[in-house]
């Protein structure tokens, strides 16, 4: 009886991890994709970035931004952090990137620091993935398992940045189906915009906003303009979530509900939608964001990444090699 029992269950797993295995066949990413060629590898980067977020914290924050502008762009593929050269045009330059994308130098330490211990193994694909994750766990936010195998892409494309990222201005459906094309749900929209409860934006991100939309609690906006200008002064910066801007909780829910969401998609999020039950669920209930955050996480680290023979391992995260 148990063995047959349990050649039954041998059947079901079967079944199950078989059609999985068809479905996914073009991500073979996995947790122990580097267990022999750099077992120290999450360790080296979670000291890295402890002490990087001990000095500043606002660098786990661009972490995480960076590892969503890589994701959304052709797949967690590193292309992201191609610098431009005299045959082509990265995307560091494109409108949602420049002078607003920060921490390729940390990115450059810790990828030194892991090939002078295991070589060069390891992708900067995987480096960005992981250290996008220590940075929100380092301050406060939940942790998951970083599936891994990314290989890094020989090419960058500054349209594509151009067209995948949502601007500050984007509404509700534009929203949804931006994350839509990328297999990611209301959702995870909502889950990942809660990125938002840490990090900073530029004046010329939210201007419009506190000048112009009518869905913004009146005193918040007039406290914000007052370190942002209605002409002039466009990198003043203001913090996404000020109650608690380097600390990642549920406290971007709480403001988008008293219409304290400090760029205009924010607030779309919460505006008479089909998403304002998730901000209210997360914001009454943060470790149901916590753990939707982490979910929403791992699918989007797995956006088409480069695997197998594709791609390559670079030398330098700023040039192919
Ligand atoms: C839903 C659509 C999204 C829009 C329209 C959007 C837009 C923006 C904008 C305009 C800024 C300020 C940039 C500046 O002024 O320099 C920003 C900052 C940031 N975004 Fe998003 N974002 C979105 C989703 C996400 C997602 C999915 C994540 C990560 C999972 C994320 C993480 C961040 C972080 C952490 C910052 C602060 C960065 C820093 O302080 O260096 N955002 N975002
Ligand atoms: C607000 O809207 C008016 C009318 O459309 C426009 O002229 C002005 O530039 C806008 N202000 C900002 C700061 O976007």
């Amino acid at each position: 009886m148990a063995s047959r029992s349990q050649t039954f269950v041998a059947a079901v797993l079967c079944m199950l991890a078989c059609s999985g295995a068809v479905v996914l066949v073009h991500a073979q990413l996995s947790p122990s994709f580097y267990a022999q060629s750099c077992p120290i590898l999450e360790s080296i980067v979670r000291s890295a970035m402890t002490q990087a977020v001990a000095q500043d914290a606002t660098i786990g924050a661009s972490m995480l931004r960076l590892f969503f502008h890589d994701c959304f762009v052709n797949g967690c593929d590193a292309s992201v952090l191609l610098d431009d050269t005299p045959t082509m045009v990265g995307e560091k330059n494109a409108p949602p990137n420049r002078n607003s994308l920060r921490g390729f130098v940390l990115i450059d330490s810790i990828k030194a620091q892991v090939e002078s211990q295991c070589g060069a193994v390891v992708s900067c694909a995987d480096i960005l993935a992981i250290a996008a994750r220590d940075g929100v766990n380092l301050l406060g936010g939940p942790s998951w398992v970083v599936a891994q195998g990314r290989r890094d892409a020989r090419t960058a494309s500054l349209s594509s940045a151009g067209s995948n990222l949502p601007p500050a201005t984007a509404g509700i459906s534009t929203l949804a189906s931006m994350f839509a094309s990328k297999g990611l749900s209301l959702r995870d929209l909502t889950a990942l915009s809660g990125a938002h409860t840490v990090g900073n934006a530029r004046c010329s991100s939210f201007r419009a906003r506190i000048y112009n939309d009518t869905n913004i609690d009146t005193g918040f906006a007039y406290w914000r303009r007052q370190e942002c200008q209605s002409v002039g002064g466009d990198y003043s910066l203001a913090p996404l979530d000020a109650t608690s801007p380097t600390i990642f909780d549920g406290g971007y829910f709480q403001n988008l509900m008293a219409g304290r969401g400090l760029l205009h998609s924010d607030q779309e999020l919460f505006n008479n939608g089909p998403t304002d039950w998730l901000v209210q669920m997360y914001g009454y209930n943060p470790a149901a964001f916590a753990a939707d955050f982490a979910e929403a996480m791992v699918k989007m680290g797995s956006i088409s990444p480069l695997t197998g023979s594709m791609g390559e391992i670079r030398l330098n995260c700023r040039k192919i090699n």
